[in-house]
């Protein structure tokens, strides 16, 4: 079996429900106290063993290249005035990953987006994190499911239940318990019309270790829910014929994506922050008290 080496991280949607912080601002730069959320992310698929990223973009986002790129004037500025600790801390993000980008010229859904990343890809299997998606924990998310594609061999995908009611704004999963936390997943469904229609609540968040092959399916797939290609409609072949693996993952996630999502991040973050945690922890029992 092949080690996975690669990552992709698509980052191209427009981010409409994020509007307006998202007009001119990708939404994987919006920060969780002081860090974009993509660096969030390429930092899992580091800590997953994983150093060679291709980041998907589009029109408007080359913020995001700024951002994982040297910085010679900050860099010089830092260090003239001994600030030594920031220095590293910016030297250090230039220095995370190999990354590879990549341009989406239209917003034509995620398996589109995909696709776009076939040459960086080549043979290989590769993993994809989410660019809205941020999941913290000790156990990296990315590598919990390379560690089912090395055991079983089958492409994976992370999944937790969602409420029955909300079903049908999520892909919905046909599954089987192997053992613990991880699922055989043999159909899925993207965005079911009517809850009916469902599998189960069990749905697809963030991330998946996908054989090269999905490229072949998702050059062969029709436009799907929003009149987007959807990767969940070449995954769901993939699972209907050879099968694919469920991990119910371990970690918190953050949808970064929408704007409650943005603000649980904001707040649990910086709880825990190690130099504001404290003050902010305390205006925050302040804060509550005063509502009703
Ligand atoms: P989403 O569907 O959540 O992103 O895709 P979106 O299209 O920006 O969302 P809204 O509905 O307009 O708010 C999940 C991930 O896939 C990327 C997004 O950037 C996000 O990180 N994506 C989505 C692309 O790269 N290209 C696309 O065409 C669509």
């Amino acid at each position: 079996m092949k080690k996975i080496k690669k990552a992709v991280i698509p980052a191209a949607g427009l981010g409409t429900r994020v509007l307006p912080a998202t007009k001119a601002m990708p939404k994987e730069m919006l920060t969780i106290v002081d860090k974009p959320a993509i660096q969030y992310i390429v930092e899992e698929a580091v800590n997953s063993g994983i150093k060679d990223i291709c980041i998907i973009l589009s029109r408007g986002k080359s913020i995001v290249e700024d951002h994982f790129d040297r910085s010679p004037e900050l860099e010089i500025k830092l260090k003239n005035s001994g600030k030594d600790k920031a220095l590293d801390e910016i030297l250090g993000i230039a220095n995370l990953a190999n990354i590879t980008y990549v341009r989406q010229q239209e917003p034509k859904g995620l398996g589109h987006a995909i696709s776009c990343a076939k040459a960086f890809v080549g043979d290989d299997d590769f993993a994809v994190l989410y660019g809205d998606d941020v999941i913290l924990g000790d156990y990296p998310c990315c590598r919990q499911l390379v560690d089912q594609y090395e055991k079983y061999g089958l492409g994976c995908v992370c999944m937790k239940e969602v409420p029955f009611e909300q079903v049908t704004r999520y892909s919905s999963l046909k599954v089987d318990l192997l053992e613990n936390n991880v699922y055989k997943v043999s159909d899925m469904i993207e965005k079911p019309a009517t809850k009916e229609l469902a599998f189960s609540n069990f749905s697809i968040l963030g991330r998946c270790v996908l054989p090269n092959e999905i490229f072949d399916i998702l050059d062969k797939i029709p436009k799907g829910a929003g009149g987007e290609y959807q990767l969940t409609d070449a995954m769901k072949i993939l699972a209907q014929t050879k099968g694919m693996i469920g991990v119910d993952f371990v970690g918190t996630r953050y949808d970064m994506g929408n704007k409650l999502g943005i603000m649980q991040a904001a707040v649990e973050t910086a709880i825990k922050h190690n130099e504001i945690g404290e003050d902010f922890k305390a205006y925050l029992k302040e804060f509550v008290k005063t509502l009703d």
